[in-house]
């Protein structure tokens, strides 16, 4: 498995030969300049929640690729209605992809769409692959629920939120990868705006003192898990 970061919460991961963008915000990222989103490639677009900073760049990339959606039902529906595929999942849910089984997680946040309309209850992932199995967990608080993870999966990667303000900041989330039993964690949804920048070594010293490895990747790199 290949995972690109894109900047903010967004990902691209290359999976049993299908290619899969997360929450896609980049063309109104400013620290994302250097990815151009008509070369990215979709299968599925994984959406955890309806918040702008997730699903900026969703329409035109399902639209370029015929890429299919994976998110709630509300959201899926959001999209139906403007004439893209998508596939409804709900919280504990499990469906069999030709990629692997994705569960829609439980996150604690907000998900409405721009315009204020419902954008059902936010998310994360637990993706289980032949190729290993990682853990998106949306924009979240550190939350007790968390620790149900490890019960369904033993994980390669955990993919967490760590800006603090909106979501878990750098302790939670050095919690949260005790809780999922992942030595292993990649940051995102930080440094975008002011509320969210961190300082990136005292990021990583934190999880170092519990034995956790945090990478925090360049936009545009690649990582193999
Ligand atoms: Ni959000
Ligand atoms: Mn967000």
């Amino acid at each position: 498995m290949k995972i690109t970061y894109l900047g903010h919460a967004s990902l691209s991961i290359q999976v049993a030969n299908k290619n899969i963008i997360v929450d896609p915000f980049i063309t109104a990222n400013d620290l994302a300049k250097n990815i151009d989103i008509n070369s990215l490639k979709a299968d599925y677009i994984l959406v955890t929640h309806a918040h702008q900073d997730h699903i900026l760049d969703i329409e035109s990339i399902a639209k370029r690729t015929g890429a299919k959606i994976i998110s709630n039902f509300e959201i899926v529906n959001h999209y139906g209605e403007l004439g893209i595929d998508g596939h409804p999942m709900n919280h504990g849910g499990s469906w069999q992809f030709d990629f692997g089984k994705v569960t829609y997680t439980s996150a604690i946040h907000s998900s409405s769409f721009p315009d204020g309309s419902y954008g059902g209850q936010p998310g994360g992932f637990l993706l289980e692959t032949d190729e290993g199995n990682i853990y998106i967990a949306g924009d979240t608080c550190l939350t007790m629920d968390m620790k149900l993870i490890p019960l369904q999966a033993k994980l390669d990667l955990a993919i967490l939120p760590i800006g603090d303000n909106f979501t878990m900041g750098i302790e939670s989330a050095s919690i949260a990868a005790e809780f999922t039993e992942c030595n292993n964690v990649l940051g995102y949804h930080y440094d975008t705006f002011g509320y969210i920048e961190i300082d990136h070594q005292k990021a990583i010293d934190t999880f170092k003192s519990k034995d956790i490895s945090l990478k925090l990747l360049n936009i545009g790199e690649t990582m193999h898990v």
